[in-house]
């Protein structure tokens, strides 16, 4: 099957190639100085688990100003591989990140989180060997998968905010498309997969994503369209024995379609839990790292707005995939 996406990619400026892996970079959205310099203004304090609704105006009133490129070029991306990433500032200091990112976030929905612990908005994952090597914040390899698989209301985007790339060059972002692989089983698999009988860890305690949904099918439709729950610790998951091998030949089909990215200071990776899943790459050598060195990554969802700029600019491509 042809995946024009691939086509499209653009080679790293570095060319620096991950594991005998193709190493690619989408183009990214560079969000305009002057356009940073308002968003880092707002603030991130929350209504509940939710962005408050006046910075999510105030930034949608900005980007409307001085961000119609800006916005069409997410839009573009996004139609074009289920993932954009929008670069910010990397000078700009750590909490302007934060606040310039959601004005970002707000240009495609209404900003929120899903797991409490975190920093307002956000939630941090300091890189640690304390963590679970496969978790946000681990060190190991993290399977291809969408956050909140298991609820009945996943977020619709996750986003992924880069505040200190791993300094031993390693957690590269993995993200693969997920109604190719799809399209790479047969009919048989494709049933299977439609069978309310999936599990894949525990959905207690989550924000603004609906009610826990175990099991769960993978698949919505057979054509792959709607969600596509999918973890790729599923396929090790006891309660899921009986259907290993689909899943296992599922799994084989998500890492075929994956590409990746290295995400600098600065860049928000914002991914359509409808299209894609997304991971990383285990983390470098973490010996000679400080720990106050190590990779930060900050996480946050968002929910579509049918008048979110990026949607508007989504409906006049044609397109809401
Ligand atoms: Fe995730």
């Amino acid at each position: 099957m042809s995946q024009p996406w691939r086509a499209e990619a653009v080679f790293t400026e570095s060319n620096t190639a991950c594991k005998g892996e193709i190493a690619v970079i989408a183009d990214r959205a560079r969000v305009p100085a002057s356009l940073a310099s308002i968003l880092a203004e707002t603030e991130l304090d929350m209504n509940g688990h939710v962005w408050a609704r006046h910075h999510i105006d105030t930034a949608r009133s900005a980007i409307r100003a001085g961000g119609d490129a800006f916005v069409a070029a997410l839009a573009r991306r996004m139609q074009g591989h289920g993932w954009a990433i929008a670069a910010l500032p990397p000078t700009l200091p750590e909490p302007q990140l934060r606040c310039a990112a959601a004005g970002v976030l707000a240009a495609f929905g209404i900003p929120f989180f899903s797991i409490d612990g975190g920093n307002g908005l956000w939630l941090d994952g300091l890189s640690s060997p304390k963590r679970h090597a496969e978790a946000f914040g681990g060190l190991g390899a993290q399977a291809p998968h969408i956050d909140a698989p298991n609820v009945t209301s996943p977020p619709d985007y996750t986003a992924l905010l880069m505040m200190r790339p791993d300094p031993a060059d390693g957690g590269t972002s993995v993200l693969a498309n997920l109604r190719a692989a799809v399209a790479e089983l047969d009919d048989a698999e494709r049933d299977l997969l439609r069978q309310k009988v999936f599990f894949e860890g525990r959905a207690d305690g989550l924000h603004g994503v609906g009610d826990p949904l175990l099991p769960f099918p993978v698949l919505e439709s057979l054509a792959g369209t709607g969600w596509i729950r999918w973890a790729g610790t599923m396929v090790t998951d006891p309660r899921n024995e009986p259907y290993f091998p689909v899943l296992q030949r599922f799994a084989e089909a998500i890492d075929a379609a994956a590409v990746r990215v290295r995400l600098r200071r600065g860049e928000l990776l914002v991914v359509d839990q409808r299209r894609a899943a997304h991971g990383r790459d285990a983390l470098g050598p973490q010996e000679s790292v400080e720990p106050g060195h190590r990779r930060l990554l900050c996480q946050a969802k968002v929910r579509i707005e049918v008048t979110a700029p990026v949607q508007q600019a989504l409906l006049r491509l044609g397109s809401v995939a």
